[in-house]
């Protein structure tokens, strides 16, 4: 792979060129086969080249590719939210808009809380990750390296420990910290949002602790703060639900959407209450490409297929297939610590005999499997928690193939 063009910033996990794939399953250029447990990092919860999906991107394609929806709405990007208002499993009418990526609906949910509550501070999570740019860096709870050499961020922002039963923080010591921060650091009045994931995704698939999110819930209902809830990687079936934020019994003021909201296009969406996605003046949301109708189509097209039914039942599947592996491995080897994570959205933490982070146990495994025909994407703070991220449609012999590949890895390791 020549990579003499390529910026060197970029970091590249698997250093192999891809050439075509379908379902659970990639090839690269010299026709070597691998099972893909990385899914286009959570994009391709339905495979690659979902065939509804690339029908109806080839169906649009040959009737409109492009219009920027400011300048005039089409009928995709309309029909999208209109379907999404069905499908985000909220108690009040939303609104909302698309976007390119995930970065992009952090960054316009950050100018919505500011414009809708006259507030400035957001308050995130330690692990959490939100994104690329400027100010979705910011509330990123990890430095290195994506906050490395860039200078002064767009901010406040302040960062909390995220209790959940994957941390061992508590939803006490998350309570003792908040009041820390509002005593020391920071005037609660300033507040405009909290924004976290319920399932972290770059943080090693650690899943929030539902009474902290509860308390969370009453604390800003009481002081007119928002909630912005980031499902950008637990989002569409991951989990075995539309979304992970119902088990923590609360319901976000503003919901951040991307990955597999499009089968593998690039799309993103912010939706929320009405009244606040109505916060800013015209034009004040917005964007060339957003809510290209290709991705719209894209998405329309995944999400028929996701009924609560078939997310149950790939979520169920899968889960089961991985806990009861992941289960035996612990027992089997000292490296395996925790099995993180809910549903389908699962972490294998690799530790040293001390308890501690063994990333370079996972480097290994990432390795060795990669050569064995089967790609691992790493997570946690320490890089040292396999994300599994195997499309929901992956079929029953391949999953199991996957994991006897990664089993076998983890015996040579022994
Ligand atoms: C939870 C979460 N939020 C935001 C993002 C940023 O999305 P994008 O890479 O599309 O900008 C990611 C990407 O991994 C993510 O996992």
């Amino acid at each position: 792979m020549n990579q003499e063009s390529i910026s060197q910033s970029i970091a590249i996990v698997h250093p192999i060129t891809l050439s075509h794939g379908r379902n659970a399953e990639v090839w690269d250029t010299d026709g070597k086969r691998y099972i893909d447990f990385v899914g286009g990092i959570g994009v391709l919860n339905l495979g690659h080249c979902n065939p509804a999906v690339v029908e109806a991107i080839q169906a649009q394609a040959t009737r409109l590719t492009h219009y920027a929806f400011n300048a005039a709405p089409h009928g995709p990007y309309l029909e999208l939210m209109e379907r999404l208002s069905a499908f985000v499993p909220v108690s009040y009418p939303v609104a909302g808009m698309l976007t390119n990526s995930g970065a992009e609906a952090a960054e316009n949910a950050l100018k919505v809380a500011r414009g809708a509550t006259g507030k400035r501070a957001i308050i995130a999570f330690d692990g959490g990750f939100h994104g690329r740019t400027l100010a979705t860096l910011n509330l990123n709870g990890k430095v290195a390296p994506y906050k490395q050499r860039v200078g002064e961020l767009p901010g406040p922002v302040y960062h909390l420990p995220y209790p959940s039963a994957d941390t061992g923080v508590t939803c006490e010591q998350a309570l003792k910290a908040m009041d820390r921060l509002f005593s020391v650091e920071l005037a609660v009045e300033d507040v405009a949002a909290f924004i976290f994931e319920p399932v972290q995704g770059e943080g090693g698939f650690l899943a929030l602790d539902p009474a902290f999110a509860q308390a969370l819930r009453r604390f800003c209902d009481e002081r007119g703060i928002l909630i912005i809830i980031d499902e950008i990687q637990s989002g569409f079936g991951r989990t075995g639900q539309r979304f992970a934020f119902p088990r923590l019994g609360i319901e976000p003021d503003l919901l951040l959407l991307a990955k597999s909201i499009a089968g593998g296009m690039p799309l993103g969406a912010v939706v929320g209450r009405q009244d606040l996605m109505a916060a800013l003046p015209k034009g004040g949301l917005g964007g060339t490409y957003s809510g290209n109708p290709i991705a719209c189509a894209a998405a329309l097209a995944s999400l028929a297929q996701m009924s609560d039914e078939n997310l149950a039942t790939w979520g169920e599947r899968q889960a089961q297939a991985i806990v009861s592996r992941v289960e035996r491995w612990k027992a089997q080897y000292p490296f395996i610590g925790r099995l993180t994570g809910v549903g389908a959205m699962r972490g294998i933490e690799f530790v040293n005999t001390d308890g501690s982070p063994a990333p370079a146990y996972l480097a290994k495994v990432l390795e060795a499997a990669r050569n064995k025909g089967l790609l691992l994407m790493p997570s946690g703070k320490a890089r040292h928690i396999i994300r599994l991220l195997a499309p929901l449609t992956i079929e029953a012999e391949v999953l199991e193939e996957g994991l006897d590949l990664l089993e076998q890895c983890l015996a040579a390791l022994n």
